[in-house]
């Protein structure tokens, strides 16, 4: 774990179980609306901490790589919380991502929404999105970098920093 700027810190994972568990953690303690803006290249472990994010929020249905549908909805036993998860690595210009309506889904109260490959909407993520790099070092080291833009992601991460790494 290292501390970077004033709104950002890193952290390694040494294998995909642990990437599993860095997601779950954020995921039992996200706010009840949240945007998570996770990037990384292919094979990252992107989807893997999703995967643990959504175990971690309660998802009936495990997160996966969305195959045709680039939005999939969540939901969860114990409410009516809705979690999207959303996976813009097909889309290839501004009108492809208008038509799948990612802004409207942007402006829904109440709701958590993942995103994979946040570059290709950066104009439409919210100032207190929460912002993952996830960088392979090797087979099967990765490196986490967590950021914020304002405080009030900012909170959002200290809170998860505390409870995963103890600091
Ligand atoms: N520390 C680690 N954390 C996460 N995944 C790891 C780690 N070490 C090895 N892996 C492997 O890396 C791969 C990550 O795949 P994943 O589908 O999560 O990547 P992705 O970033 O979603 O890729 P894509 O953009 O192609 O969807 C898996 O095969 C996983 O087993
Ligand atoms: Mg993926």
């Amino acid at each position: 774990m290292a501390l970077l700027d004033r709104h950002s810190f890193e952290a390694t994972s040494n294998s995909e179980e642990q990437t599993l568990r860095l997601g779950a953690r954020l995921g039992s303690m996200l706010p009840s609306h949240c945007v998570v803006a996770l990037q990384g290249e292919m094979g990252a472990g992107k989807t893997a901490f999703a995967r643990g994010l959504g175990e971690g929020w309660g998802t009936s249905q495990p997160l996966r790589s969305p195959s045709f549908t680039l939005i999939q909805k969540h939901s969860r036993p114990q409410d009516s919380a809705v979690l999207y998860h959303v996976d813009l690595q097909r889309i290839e210009s501004a009108s492809d991502l208008a038509s799948i309506g990612l802004r409207d889904l942007l402006e829904e109260e109440e709701v958590i929404v993942l995103i994979e490959w946040p570059e290709r909407a950066e104009a439409l993520l919210p100032p207190n999105a929460l912002h993952i790099r996830i960088r392979s070092i090797s087979e099967t080291k990765r490196q986490f970098m967590f950021s914020a833009k304002n405080d009030q992601a900012w909170k959002v991460l200290i809170a998860f920093r505390k409870a995963a790494f103890g600091v």
